[in-house]
């Protein structure tokens, strides 16, 4: 547990709710959280997730590892210790834009079964979806864009996930998305079809036949 360290504070309760916010929005504000191994394809489906939602006319923006660590988590390296206070940050994150009625869609590799819980908790239960972006190691380390499995495998990054480094594999995610056996465009409308189905985002309208 963090500890609290500020004392003397009291919660103020907003005007404006979540539910205020959903009903001018007409979709509802949630955590879509993405979890794989690096090279999984998190960040490249994130976007593209984002991107259907915005042309549906949804708010939703993405919270990516890469990106994150350039800023607010630019303190961090990839300790377990480290990884955990990144993955606690980002679920409080997730869950303030959530609350502030968008749809997060958060893309970190967030390799640890309890934090991702912790993130979760954090979460009204019917607003944390996860996403396990399901990818064969064999497959990430012949994508590698970035060089860094090979440079992990010769050992030239340390603690590097799914090297020398754990993950530990969701065991009951709302979504299983196999990045390896689906293009794009597949894995991007199973979680669509998800939100719609769900309610979270409008259905999209069938083209009426004549
Ligand atoms: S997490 O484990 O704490 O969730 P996060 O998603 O923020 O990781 O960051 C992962 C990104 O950092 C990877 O996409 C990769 O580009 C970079 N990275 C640098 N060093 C490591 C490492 N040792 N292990 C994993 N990713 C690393």
């Amino acid at each position: 547990m963090t500890e609290q360290k500020s004392t003397n504070i009291t919660w103020h309760k907003p005007l404006v709710t979540q539910a205020d916010r959903e009903k001018r929005n007409r979709h509802k504000g949630t955590v879509l959280w993405l979890t794989g191994l690096p090279s999984s394809g998190k960040s490249t489906l994130a976007h593209e997730v984002e991107r259907r939602l915005f042309e549906k006319g949804c708010n939703s923006y993405v919270l990516d590892g890469d990106n994150i660590r350039h800023g607010l988590n630019k303190n961090l390296g990839f300790s377990p210790e480290d990884r955990k206070e990144n993955i606690r940050r980002i679920g409080e994150v997730a869950r303030l834009f959530a609350d502030a009625g968008v749809i997060a869609i958060t893309a970190f590799i967030s390799p640890y079964r309890e934090d991702r819980e912790q993130a979760r908790a954090l979460n009204r239960q019917d607003r944390f979806i996860e996403v396990y972006c399901k990818c064969s190691v064999n497959e990430c380390e012949k994508r590698d864009a970035k060089g860094l499995w090979q440079k992990a495998r010769k050992g030239e990054l340390k603690e590097f996930t799914g090297v020398s480094a754990p993950y530990e594999e969701p065991e009951t995610p709302e979504i299983v998305i196999e990045t390896d056996k689906c293009d794009l465009e597949e894995c991007a409308q199973h979680i669509m079809g998800y939100l719609e189905e769900k309610g979270f985002v409008p259905p999209t309208p069938s083209i009426q036949k004549r």
